[in-house]
């Protein structure tokens, strides 16, 4: 294998293990693209909670009842983006969602602090909110916080393919890789 492609994998494995432990890692927060029913593009911030590079793999919590866990439900492949600005440098993510729920999730429900589990315990995002509600993080009217749990879900985006890109005032570089293959990614070298 080219050495220059060998290096960047060994990187790429390392950003994405080095993200699941750290709170502060610039790739952390990433952007999940889906199309919604009409087949608008919708892209959104989450926060990556685990990752795995055997097989590989990378997944958010959110709530079961927002559009995007419909949504990668309908339309299985999607993509991740991951941005680190300092570097300049992109990750794209190409895969196949996969979803987990109640028992499969149960682990991470328990790990998540009061405040975290109260965020699914009150109607379903997007719901309208009474305006004489203050905005806050306190209960919403009507929560319960037994339903959180019900409503917790962890989609897991098992990555096929990895685009990666490096942007410098001397050289930007972007090269493809086949994540498919456990043990080592076949990759190669494309114009930016
Ligand atoms: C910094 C930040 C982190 C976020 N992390 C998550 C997350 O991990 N999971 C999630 O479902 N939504 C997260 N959100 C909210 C989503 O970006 C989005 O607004 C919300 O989930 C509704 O998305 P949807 O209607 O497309 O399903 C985050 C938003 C911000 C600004």
């Amino acid at each position: 294998m080219d050495p220059e492609i060998s290096a960047i994998t060994d990187h790429i494995r390392s950003q994405l293990s080095g993200i699941s432990g750290d709170r502060h890692h610039p790739m952390r927060l990433a952007w999940l693209a889906t199309s919604d029913q009409d087949g608008t593009a919708q892209v959104r911030t989450i926060v990556i909670r685990e990752t795995s590079n055997m097989p590989v793999s990378v997944s958010f919590f959110t709530d079961r009842r927002s559009p995007k866990w419909q949504e990668t439900l309908r339309h299985k492949s999607g993509s991740l983006l991951l941005f680190d600005r300092l570097e300049m440098e992109q990750i794209r993510l190409l895969g196949v969602f996969e979803h987990r729920c109640q028992t499969d999730c149960a682990a991470a429900w328990q790990a998540q602090d009061a405040a975290a589990r109260q965020l699914y315990s009150g109607p379903a995002p997007g719901t309208p909110r009474d305006p004489s509600v203050a905005a806050g993080l306190e209960p919403a009217p009507g929560a319960n916080p037994d339903s959180g749990k019900n409503n917790f879900g962890i989609i897991d985006l098992r990555v096929t393919s990895i685009d990666w890109l490096s942007i410098s005032r001397t050289a930007h570089r972007r090269a493809i890789f086949d994540t498919t293959i456990d043990t080592h990614w076949s990759g190669h070298f494309v114009n930016p």
